[in-house]
């Protein structure tokens, strides 16, 4: 009988220790020990399956890593220090010099600065389509281009991306799919269901959910996650056990945990559209979202992310940011605690006004993610703030 997505965040987990603990215990070490000369050799030569370093594996990681690939679908993961470190070893490791990106033109500020100011060092060049222009994806294709890289839904503006499209053009293109599934979480959203050959995650999201730690993970096929590996134990990027530990806990509570986010963020999602002081609302599953179709076959729920313009722009913006009471302002998102961020002079700042209008980011955009408080008290804090 097989278990469910619940049942296998909680019951996946390392075989106990001699002490027989109920609940897995931190492996906080650097190193593992050798038997012998023999047992050494064997295992540096990866005759045998075990942890050396942990720089390589360590158990906490591989416990965290087993059951992101087991929500995903993926047959293999390593797991990084943060989201971006996921991101930029992902992209290290699969490309050669000369190689080719072809990637949405909304994604997470600092993924965009790595792609054109640090990896074009390194003579690799990324063109973009926009999330609503799918199909201009093919005559942006070379054949010098390797990756197709997404995400959906997208960081700050909430737009969707169909990922059986990007799964299809993959596939005949002979490229590798790789989405940034962080708005959605391993349990919204699986991206191999559709053709992603492998799944970024910030773990610092929604999977921590409470804004303890930062971790990320790359999962997938198992022969370009290999790559990644080979990549990552040398150049050293892991997760600290500590960190996986603490991350392996929080899938336990993941499912429950993004039922309310998404419940709450619908909620407020339909009250922001209804107010008179709104220009706009977005959210996957509001009705009005340009791409609700999509969002409903690809998406369980909406996810925890609601973005909207206050009427007014700038200035009517930093009178609703300086009102807000309750809710944080900060840069995070996924967390317990509801979070109001303004991603034209944060997230994306270092973006150009006409790179973050192509990533729906008009400069009164405000991101409001949507926490576990209740929604009556997130709703109160913000009506207020919008006097
Ligand atoms: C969509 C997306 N990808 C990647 C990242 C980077 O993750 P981290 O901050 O853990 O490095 C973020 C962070 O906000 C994000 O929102």
């Amino acid at each position: 009988m097989e278990n469910k997505f619940e049942t296998n965040a909680i019951r996946n987990q390392l075989e106990r220790s001699q002490y027989l603990e109920h609940s897995v215990p931190m492996y906080v070490t650097s190193s593992f020990v050798f038997g012998d000369a023999e047992d050494m050799r064997a295992s540096f030569a990866e005759e045998k399956d075990r942890n050396i370093y942990s720089r390589y594996s360590n158990p906490n990681n591989n416990e965290f890593v087993a059951k992101i690939c087991e929500m995903e679908g993926a047959e293999a993961g390593f797991a990084f220090a943060s989201g971006m470190a996921a991101v930029f070893s992902t992209f290290a490791a699969l490309l050669e010099s000369g190689d080719h990106i072809v990637a949405s033109k909304s994604i997470f500020g600092s993924t965009l600065n790595l792609f054109n100011s640090f990896l074009p060092k390194w003579n690799i060049e990324t063109s973009y389509f926009g999330v609503h222009e799918v199909d201009q994806i093919e005559s942006l294709i070379t054949e010098k281009t390797k990756i197709l890289y997404a995400e959906s839904p997208t960081n700050p503006g909430v737009d969707i991306v169909d990922l059986e499209v990007l799964g299809t053009i993959a596939k005949k293109h002979n490229l590798i799919l790789i989405i940034d599934n962080c708005f959605a979480s391993p349990y919204l959203q699986q991206p191999m269901k559709f053709g992603a050959d492998l799944v970024i995650h910030s773990a610092t999201k929604l999977i921590d959910g409470q804004g303890r730690v930062l971790g990320g993970i790359t999962v997938g096929k198992a022969d370009l996650v290999d790559k990644v590996y080979r990549f990552s134990r040398i150049t050293g990027p892991a997760l600290s056990p500590f960190n996986a530990w603490v991350l392996s806990k929080s899938l336990e509570t993941l499912a429950v945990r993004v039922d309310r986010h998404c419940e709450n963020a619908l909620k407020l999602a339909e009250y922001l559209e209804a107010h008179p002081k709104i220009n706009w609302v977005k959210y996957p599953f509001l009705k009005s979202h340009p791409k609700y179709e999509v969002a409903l076959k690809q998406m369980k729920a909406g996810g925890c992310v609601v973005a909207f313009e206050v009427k007014g722009g700038l200035e009517a913006g930093r009178k609703f940011f300086d009102s807000i009471k309750l809710l944080s302002l900060s840069a995070n998102l996924g967390d317990a605690r509801s979070i109001v961020t303004h991603p034209a002079s944060t997230t994306h700042s270092k973006l150009t006004p006409e790179q973050r209008l192509e990533a729906g980011i008009t400069e009164g955009t405000v991101r409001v993610s949507v926490g576990l408080e209740h929604i009556d008290d997130i709703i109160a804090d913000i009506s207020q703030a919008l006097g």
